[in-house]
């Protein structure tokens, strides 16, 4: 059994999943150790061996030397890990449960057993996302006897796919309770030289976290209203966020559209404080329409490929490229691809799919009919069309040029406008985006040249 460090330093998070795994490799980057509590056994096991049960950028290395170095123990016995350490973060799942509401079951049995085996001075730091007075409702609970424990609100901004650089050049860090001794030890944790810390109430830092993250998806919903129409006036998207975004009161970033936004935290999170705020009679109306929004993109989407194909996606043969939510992980919870799919096979189309990392775990929730394969130009021969889900640059690299001859036709819908309209329509595709005028090849019979849509042409400056 891995012995626990004898550190003042250590501290304990609960919870290896992504925010977990991610925030242990950030503090034993700024050299504290971590006990990690995990209560799935495989997951530990794999863990305490180094092993990654997720993907996600430079977390793997950084956790697997700190096992070798016993900077990182893994186990199950929460009581273990309170022995030695005096700051517990709960980093467990608040998964949707019914009517979209998060379920909370695994926070509050992490509170009840810290109840039972925390020490005096014990602080814990609620990281997973909860609805606003969560954080109060525990502190209650963990107020009384034998001796009162402090509970801090501390919630997470990392985005799956970039979380250890998130967390290095973190835009603020949020810091809620009623106790300023307990959150300026958390601050001390958990702080990065130049990043401001916010200091509040529990609940301003609980809805700091689902306005940031409901906000993001309104920005997203927005961006896909502005392309649908832009696609109806013959716009480009791209130009128009880009020229939108020098304002610095909206700004570009987070205004990317294409096929919306998925995931585990901002359907999540949105339906949560839609939830939250019915509870209060007082609807949310633009993050319904947001969500609706959401739900159309996914469907508009699948509508284009069709039409690219003539109006017929039966016996077409689809090549899906990109199953993960998003480039970077290889999570594919609420992620497009697993609508996109579902659409596609239900008109009749057949489908084969790549992902470069996320084939393993999207294999069990698609269906068998759909063949996966690890080799993308293996997924697009024979295609009648390929439909990019996931901006992964592997696409943006891939030799086009190599792949368009082994398709039955030259079909390409960007779901996530992430290649340039030009250079494939001049490779020979006839290539189709969101928000962005289509582009034919000039070899094509009976098409047009395409028009200049974003980027510069030969001989431009
Ligand atoms: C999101 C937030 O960005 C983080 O700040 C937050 O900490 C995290 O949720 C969380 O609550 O844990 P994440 O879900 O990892 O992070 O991913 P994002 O990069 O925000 O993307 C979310 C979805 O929106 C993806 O499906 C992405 O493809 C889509 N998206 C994002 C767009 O369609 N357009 C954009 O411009 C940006």
């Amino acid at each position: 059994m891995q012995q626990i460090p004898e550190q003042d330093g250590c501290v304990t998070i609960v919870g290896g999943g992504y925010v977990g795994l991610a925030l242990a490799a950030y503090l034993i980057i700024n050299g504290r150790s971590v006990v990690l509590v995990e209560a799935d056994p495989e997951r530990r096991h794999a863990l305490a061996q180094g092993e990654m049960p997720i993907y996600e950028a430079g977390v793997g290395p950084v956790l697997a030397q700190a096992v070798e170095e016993s900077a990182l123990v893994v186990t199950g016995d929460l009581g273990r890990a309170l022995d030695a350490t005096r700051m517990a973060f709960i980093a467990v799942g608040t998964p949707s449960g019914a009517g979209g509401d998060p379920d909370l079951t695994a926070v509050a049995s992490v509170v009840s057993d810290l109840r039972v085996h925390a020490k005096p001075g014990t602080v814990v730091v609620l990281k997973s996302t909860v609805p606003p007075g969560t954080t109060r409702r525990f502190a209650g609970q963990l107020r009384g006897e034998p001796f009162p424990l402090s509970v801090v609100s501390c919630p997470e901004f990392l985005r799956e796919g970039t979380a250890l650089q998130d967390m290095h050049s973190a835009a603020r860090h949020v810091i809620g309770g009623d106790d300023d001794e307990a959150m300026a030890r958390v601050a001390e944790v958990i702080g990065s030289p130049g990043t401001p810390v916010i200091m509040t109430d529990s609940t301003s830092a609980e809805l700091i976290k689902y306005g940031s993250n409901s906000f993001l998806a309104l920005k997203i919903s927005f961006a896909n209203e502005l392309a649908n129409f832009a696609d109806q006036v013959g716009a480009d998207i791209v130009q128009v966020v880009e020229g939108m975004g020098l304002d610095p009161r909206i700004g570009a970033e987070g205004m990317h559209a294409g096929l919306g936004f998925g995931g585990c935290c901002l359907p999540k999170d949105v339906r949560a404080l839609m939830g939250a705020a019915r509870q209060h009679a007082t609807p949310f109306r633009s993050l319904e329409v947001a969500m609706q929004v959401n739900a159309g993109q996914r469907m508009l989407f699948t509508e284009k490929i069709r039409q690219a194909l003539g109006g017929r996606l039966e016996g077409r043969r689809v090549a899906v490229l990109g199953l993960a939510f998003k480039a970077g992980t290889d999570d594919v919870r609420e992620a497009p691809s697993l609508d996109v799919i579902q659409y596609l096979l239900g008109h009749g189309a057949e489908l084969t799919a790549h992902d470069p990392c996320a084939i393993g775990k999207a294999a069990p929730v698609l269906p068998p009919h759909v063949r996966l394969t690890p080799d993308p130009y293996d997924c697009l021969s024979g295609a009648d069309a390929v439909a990019i889900v996931t901006e992964w640059p592997e696409y943006v690299r891939l030799d086009w040029d190599r792949a368009l001859p082994t398709m039955r036709q030259p079909v390409l819908v960007d779901g996530r406008n992430c290649l340039d309209p030009v250079a494939m329509a001049r490779l020979g595709f006839d290539y189709h985006a969101v928000g962005r005028p289509s582009a034919r090849s000039p070899r094509q019979p009976g098409t047009v040249t395409p028009t200049r849509v974003g980027q510069p042409r030969e001989g431009d400056q």
